[in-house]
C-alpha cells in the first residue's frame, strides 16, 4: 500500500496557487511514492528482467459489469484489454490457477513475484499455473480514455472484482492446450495489502469461482481517519526513536497550535530553515519524512531502505552530528521552553541534529525554487492532470477520496497520547487532493468496503496472513481491535513476528540463499502457506472424486 502523505489544503491559498499555476510541480506527495514504486523496482533489475522471460497478454473485458446499477450511468456495453503474464512450465494435470491480484499499481512491478517469490513457490509445489494480473485503472490496463473524474466512474472495487471473475471464467493460456477455467479448474488468488483486501473479497463474493484465498497484509477494513497507522511504530520502533519523536513532535505542535503566537511561530520555522514556507501544516508536514521510513524496511536487502534507522540514529545521537548548527542553540533552548521543555540539554541536542537533518534530506534538495513551490502540496494545476501518466497517484487516490478512506493523521490520536506526527496534519489538511483533483468533498464511503466484513472478515479456505510490525495492520483482521483468531487448515491465521509489509510475498533464488536469507520467519510463512495450499488441493481432489 503506498503511504500517504504530504498531502495539503488551505482554501485561502489556492487563488496564489492558481496564480502560481504555471508551476505544474510534482507534489512532495507523488515524488515519495515515485521514490517507493523506484525501490521496489530494483528488485525487478537485480538479476534477469522478469519481463524478459514472460510475454505480457491481454483478455478483453467488459468496461461495465454492473449494467443495472445507477451509479454506473451513463454505462458502457465496450471491453478493455486487461493485462495479465503467466508461466505455465510447472504445470501439471490437475494442478491449480494461482493468481497474484497486483492491486493499485503497475502489475509489472511484481513479476519478480512470478519468478521467485510467493507465485513461483506455490505454483511449484502444486505443479499449477502462475499468473499476474493487473488491476483496471493501472499499467496499461485502462477502461477508459483518460482519468478524468468522469471516466474514473468504473474505478470502484466492485468493477475490479468482477474483471477476476471474469478473467477465471474466459482465459486460454496462450500454448496451453488444456482449459484452465473456473469453476472446472481450482483457482488460489493472492494478493497483498490492498489485493489482499481484494483476494479475500474475492474468496467470499465468487467462493463458486476461487477456491481459496491468500490475504496477506490484507486492509479488509476501511478506515477513513487512519491515525493507526503510527501505532505499530510507536509501539514496536527503537523506544528511544520513538520517545524522541514524539517529544520533538510536541514542542512543534505546542509552539504551532497555541493562538496568537506568530512570532515563535517564524521563530521555529526559521531555525529548521523553513521560514519561507507559508503554510503552517506544509512546515508540520516536512518534517515527517524519517518516521515514514518504518514501512520501506525489509528483510531482503535487496529492496531494505536504511532511511528509518538513519532517521533515528540522528534524532537519538547524544552528541551534536552537524557543525553548523552550533550558532542555533540557544534559539533552540528558547523554543524548547516556548514548547514546554525547557532546560533538557539532551532534547537540545537532539533537536539540533533533527535540524541538521531536515537541512540536509529535505532543505537542501529546494535549491532553485522557493520552498512554497518545493514542498507545498498546494497545487490545484498539478491535481488537474487527468491523462494516463498520472496513473501513479490519480487512480489510488480516487480509491482513497471514494471508498478507502486512510488518511493518516496526527489529529486523530487520541489525547494523552504523543503523536509521531504533528496533529496539525488533520483530515482537512490530508484531503486536499480529493477536492482539487476530483470534486469530492464528503467522505469515502468506506461502507461499500466494510460490507464484505471488515476485521472479522472469514470464510472457508481463506488465509489471513500478516507482519505483526506493519503499520497496516490495524487496518487488517490481525488489528488489535479485531477478535482473536485460531488457526486451522480451512481459516488459516499467521502473524509474522517483527515483520513489516506483506514480507512472504517476495523470495529468492536457490542460488542466493545464505544461512540467514531469508529469516527463518519468512522461510517458516512461505512453508505454512505451501502446506495449507496442499491441503486445500487434496480438498479440491476429494469434492472432484465425488
Ligand atoms: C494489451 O493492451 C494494451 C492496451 O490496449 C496495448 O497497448 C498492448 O499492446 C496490448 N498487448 C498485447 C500483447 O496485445
Ligand atoms: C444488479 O445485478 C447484480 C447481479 O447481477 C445483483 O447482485 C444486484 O443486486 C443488481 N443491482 C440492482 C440495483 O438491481
Ligand atoms: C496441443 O494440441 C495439439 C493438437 O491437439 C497438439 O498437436 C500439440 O502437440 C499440443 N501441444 C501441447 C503443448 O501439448
Ligand atoms: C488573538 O488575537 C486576536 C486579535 O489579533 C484577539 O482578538 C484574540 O482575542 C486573541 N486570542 C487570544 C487567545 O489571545
Ligand atoms: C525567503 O524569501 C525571501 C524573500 O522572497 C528571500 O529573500 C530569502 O532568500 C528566502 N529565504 C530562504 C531561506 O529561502
Ligand atoms: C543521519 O541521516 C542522514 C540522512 O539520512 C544519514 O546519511 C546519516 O548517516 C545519518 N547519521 C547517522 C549517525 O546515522
Ligand atoms: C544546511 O545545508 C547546507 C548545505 O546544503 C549547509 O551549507 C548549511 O550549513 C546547513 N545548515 C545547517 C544549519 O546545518
Ligand atoms: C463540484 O461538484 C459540485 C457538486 O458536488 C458541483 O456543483 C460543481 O459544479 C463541481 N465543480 C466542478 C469544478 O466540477
Ligand atoms: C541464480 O539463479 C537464477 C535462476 O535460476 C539465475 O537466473 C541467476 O543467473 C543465478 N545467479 C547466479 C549468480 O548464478
Amino acid at each position: 500500500m503506498f503511504i500517504m502523505k504530504f498531502k495539503i489544503f488551505l482554501s485561502f491559498l489556492i487563488l496564489f496557487q492558481v496564480a502560481a499555476a504555471v508551476f505544474a510541480r510534482t507534489p512532495v506527495s507523488v515524488l515519495r511514492k515515485q521514490a517507493e514504486i523506484k525501490r521496489r523496482n530494483s528488485l525487478t533489475s537485480r538479476d534477469v528482467d522478469p519481463s524478459t522471460l514472460y510475454p505480457a497478454y491481454n483478455i478483453s473485458v467488459p468496461v461495465d459489469h454492473f449494467q443495472n446499477e445507477s451509479k454506473y450511468a451513463p454505462h458502457s456495453s465496450d471491453n478493455f484489454n486487461l493485462r495479465y503474464w503467466f508461466d505455465a512450465s510447472y504445470y501439471k494435470e490437475g494442478g491449480p490457477v494461482i493468481v497474484l491480484e497486483s492491486g493499485e499499481t503497475d502489475a509489472s512491478e511484481r513479476l519478480p513475484f512470478l519468478q521467485k517469490g510467493i507465485v513461483s513457490q506455490l505454483m511449484q509445489a502444486t505443479g499449477g499455473v502462475g499468473v499476474i494480473l493487473e488491476h483496471r485503472y493501472y499499467g496499461t490496463s485502462f477502461p477508459t480514455a483518460d482519468l478524468s473524474t468522469e471516466n474514473l466512474r468504473f474505478l470502484t472495487t466492485e468493477q475490479a472484482m468482477a474483471d477476476v471473475a471474469y478473467f477465471a471464467q474466459n482465459v486460454k493460456f496462450a500454448g496451453v492446450n488444456k482449459t484452465l477455467t473456473a469453476p472446472g479448474t481450482p483457482y488460489i488468488v493472492y494478493g497483498g495489502s490492498y489485493a489482499g483486501a481484494f483476494v479475500a473479497f474475492l474468496r467470499t463474493q465468487y467462493p463458486h469461482l476461487f477456491w481459496g484465498a491468500i490475504s496477506s497484509s490484507g486492509v479488509t477494513k476501511a478506515i477513513y481517519d487512519y491515525w493507526q497507522y503510527f501505532e505499530p511504530i510507536r509501539q514496536l520502533a527503537p523506544p528511544d526513536c520513538v520517545r524522541a519523536t514524539q517529544q520533538l513532535t510536541n514542542v512543534v505542535d505546542n509552539i504551532l497550535m497555541k493562538p496568537n503566537n506568530s512570532a515563535k511561530i517564524a521563530e521555529l520555522k526559521g531555525v529548521f530553515g523553513l521560514g519561507n514556507l507559508t503554510d503552517n501544516r506544509d512546515f508540520a508536514n516536512s518534517l515527517t519524512g524519517g518516521i515514514y521510513g518504518w514501512q520501506s524496511r525489509s528483510w531482503d536487502p535487496a529492496i531494505n531502505s536504511p532511511g528509518f534507522f538513519y532517521y533515528c540514529q540522528n534524532v537519538t545521537a547524544t552528541t551534536r552530528l552537524y557543525p553548523d548548527t552550533a550558532s542555533l542553540g540557544s534559539t533552540v533552548n528558547d523554543l524548547l521552553a516556548a514548547g514546554g521543555y525547557g532546560n533538557n540539554e539532551a532534547l537540545q541536542i537532539e533537536m539540533l541534529n533533527y535540524i541538521g537533518y531536515i537541512n540536509l534530506t529535505v532543505v537542501s534538495g529546494c535549491e532553485g525554487e522557493t520552498l512554497d513551490q518545493c514542498l507545498s502540496t498546494l497545487n490545484t494545476a498539478f491535481y488537474q492532470q487527468d491523462d494516463y501518466s498520472q496513473q501513479g497517484w490519480r487512480s489510488w487516490d480516487y480509491q482513497v477520496c471514494t471508498q478507502w478512506g486512510y488518511i493518516q493523521t496526527g489529529s486523530g490520536v487520541p489525547k494523552g497520547e504523543l503523536p509521531l506526527i504533528s496533529r496539525t496534519l488533520d483530515l482537512e489538511y490530508l484531503t486536499v487532493f480529493c477536492r482539487d483533483a476530483f470534486n469530492i468533498t464528503s467522505p469515502p464511503d468506506v461502507q461499500a468496503i466494510n460490507k464484505y466484513g471488515g476485521f472479522d472478515i472469514h470464510y472457508s479456505r481463506l488465509a489471513i496472513i500478516g507482519g505483526q510490525a506493519d503499520p497496516w495492520r490495524p487496518a487488517t483482521p490481525l488489528a488489535d481491535e479485531a477478535r482473536p483468531r485460531k488457526s486451522t487448515t480451512s481459516e488459516p491465521v499467521l502473524e509474522i513476528p517483527d515483520a513489516v509489509h506483506h514480507w512472504d510475498e517476495n523470495g529468492l533464488f536457490p542460488n542466493e540463499t545464505t544461512a540467514t536469507l531469508p529469516p527463518n520467519s519468512i522461510v517458516y510463512a512461505q512453508q505454512f502457506e505451501k502446506d495449507f495450499v496442499l491441503e486445500w488441493m487434496n480438498e479440491w481432489q476429494n469434492h472432484y472424486k465425488r
